[in-house]
């Protein structure tokens, strides 16, 4: 039976071969002066091109005179929100948001209605465009999620840090690489690019991205916003 990961998927104007999603993370390997990204960040998405879509890792901006209560969080939302979208049309710009507890936020606003799956069903009486749903999700769940709702993609972090060959191996079913928190920092490629791939990849130095970008916004908790950086589409290899 067909895999809802493996399905393409229209994302606004872009075309994704999968409902596979990299999420970002932010490894700080770049270790010029200027944090500009290096040729080992290339073959770090290279590796990892087959993805439907990848959200790459960006600088964190905290910003913590603006929160506590909820009209001062939504100010802060909407006001990092129109600040992007005059840098990118408003089809490359998506809100990440989730409670980071399963009781309590820390407002103590209680949570507990959000829970787990639960924040999909709430959310999506709001809102009936694309959902990226992510944490802790692997093949199995994911798919399930999917066929639920026909209107979400599913980003996965860790296990596309450990197995660059993410897609290859849900479409085969096969098992993934250990993941080696160790190597999640620092400036070396160890734990970063040197994760095995089942078919040995050649080198692909000359794989570029296409031009078009995005950017994304994180609001964690309170009043704490990260921009993740650009989301990027790669070719398919
Ligand atoms: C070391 C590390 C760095 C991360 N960096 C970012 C980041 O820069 N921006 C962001 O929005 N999320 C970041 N995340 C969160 C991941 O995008 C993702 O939500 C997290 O790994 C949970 O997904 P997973 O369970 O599939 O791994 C980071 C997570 C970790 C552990």
């Amino acid at each position: 039976m067909t895999q809802p990961l493996l399905e393409p998927y229209l994302l606004a104007d872009l075309l994704l071969p999968y409902r596979v999603v990299m999420a970002p993370w932010t490894r700080a390997r770049a270790y010029n002066p200027v944090h500009v990204p290096m040729r080992l960040m290339r073959e770090y998405y290279t590796q990892r091109a087959t993805a439907g879509l990848i959200i790459s890792e960006g600088t964190w901006i905290s910003e913590n005179s603006i929160g506590g209560s909820i009209e001062n969080r939504a100010r802060f939302l909407f006001e990092a929100l129109e600040a992007v979208l005059e840098v990118w049309p408003s089809q490359r710009v998506g809100i990440r948001t989730g409670p980071i507890t399963n009781e309590v936020d820390p407002t103590g606003t209680h949570v507990e209605s959000l829970a787990g799956d639960r924040v999909i069903h709430r959310l999506r009486k709001h809102y009936s465009r694309t959902f990226i749903l992510n944490a802790g999700i692997d093949r199995e769940h994911a798919n399930q999620l999917l066929k639920d709702d026909r209107r979400s993609l599913v980003a996965f972090g860790r296990l596309f840090i450990a197995s660059p060959d993410l897609v290859e191996r849900i479409c085969l079913k096969a098992p993934l690489n250990e993941l080696r928190p160790e190597g999640f920092y620092g400036p070396s490629p160890v734990g970063y690019t040197d994760y095995p791939s089942l078919t040995p990849r050649p080198n692909r130095g000359s794989h570029k991205g296409n031009e078009r970008g995005g950017a994304c916004l994180t609001l964690h908790g309170s009043a704490r916003l990260s921009f993740t950086g650009s989301v990027i589409r790669l070719k398919r290899c």
